[in-house]
């Protein structure tokens, strides 16, 4: 696992990650510039109101479940009419901060505790 995060935080932007975490996939995205700007929506556009600040640590940086937060599901990274993840069971669209815009899905992918040292991305 530390060989791959160390791999991470040199890697091309743009990217998502797929990582296994306490059996669950674990997506790291890292975020570009342009992303990141998309973000700053407005909170009453969203069904589970979060700004993307209170969703990362750095913003270069989204950490969160690849579970469908509708019934579970794998979503695919870099799909759906927000650039995020959109899950392919019932067609929920979640944006590059992870948060749902569109579908069934009722809540956010979920944000798991981490934090960052040096070089090494650590979930807890
Ligand atoms: Fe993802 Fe239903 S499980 S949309």
């Amino acid at each position: 696992a530390r060989r791959s995060f160390s791999y991470l935080v040199t890697g091309v932007t743009g990217k998502n990650m797929t990582f296994k975490w306490r059996g669950k996939p674990l997506f790291v995205r890292h975020r570009t510039e342009k992303e990141i700007a998309a973000e700053g929506v407005n909170l009453a556009e969203l069904r589970d109101p979060q700004h993307d600040k209170d969703r990362v640590i750095n913003p270069r940086w989204v950490i969160v479940l690849g579970v469908c937060t509708h019934l579970g599901c794998v979503p695919i990274a870099n799909a759906g009419d927000f650039g995020g993840y959109y899950c392919p069971c019932h067609g929920s669209h979640y944006d590059a901060s992870g948060r749902i815009r569109k579908g069934p899905a009722p809540l956010n992918l979920e944000v798991p505790f981490y934090e960052f040292t040096e070089d090494i991305v650590i979930v807890g």
